[in-house]
């Protein structure tokens, strides 16, 4: 689909949050951010990056090889790598891993030039979502309601707290989530 006025979309949404701060998607894997974010690009015209791929171009490997090859400390080091090196970019929309704002530092980097925001769905969701990935480590042997129920609530906290806005993705179309979402954003006030 084409957006006609996605520069002029892009500047009034500027104009409304008062500077031209990026969108960083962030929440639970499945949560909708790679969709949402492709979405924005384009209703947007904005550039895009997306840390997972950003690591692997990087790292010349797939994600679930470098948490077998170098563990998830090494991969978690990478997320902060890239995350710092955004810093400079703008009219962008930034997806972030879903484990990526557990380290307070990569928040802090986040937050220097973006809006925040919380992508939301329910564990059920989350799995019709994910089933059939073989793509996420974090979830290789636990693909259940339950874990993924335990491991939302304890990321519950870091989600919530690093959100500026929370947009639920249950049971919505994308083009909803994203009107919703930019509504909710030029509403934002610090
Ligand atoms: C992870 C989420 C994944 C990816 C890695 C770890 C996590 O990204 O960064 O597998 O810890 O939640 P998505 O949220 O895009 O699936």
């Amino acid at each position: 689909m084409k957006f006609e006025n996605a520069d002029r979309d892009r500047e009034s949404l500027n104009k409304k949050m008062g500077y031209p701060y990026n969108i960083a998607l962030i929440g639970f894997m499945g949560a909708g951010k790679s969709t949402v974010s492709h979405q924005l690009r384009q209703m947007l015209n904005l550039q895009e990056y997306e840390t997972d791929e950003m690591i692997v171009q990087k790292e010349g490997m797939a994600i679930t090889e470098i948490f077998e090859k170098r563990g998830e400390p090494y991969f978690r080091d990478c997320e902060s790598r890239v995350v710092a090196s955004l810093g400079e970019c703008s009219q962008s929309v930034i997806s972030c891993g879903g484990g990526l704002v557990m380290r307070a530092e990569n928040v802090a980097n986040l937050k220097k030039s973006s809006r925040i925001v919380l992508l939301r769905a329910q564990p059920a969701t989350i799995l019709g979502r994910v089933i059939n990935s073989t793509g996420r480590p974090i979830l290789n042997g636990h693909m259940n309601e339950e874990y993924i129920s335990s491991l939302m609530e304890k990321r519950r906290g870091a989600y919530e707290s690093a959100a500026d806005i929370v947009v639920d993705t249950d049971k919505k179309s994308i083009r909803k989530i994203c009107d919703e979402l930019l509504e909710k954003l030029a509403a934002y006030k610090n």
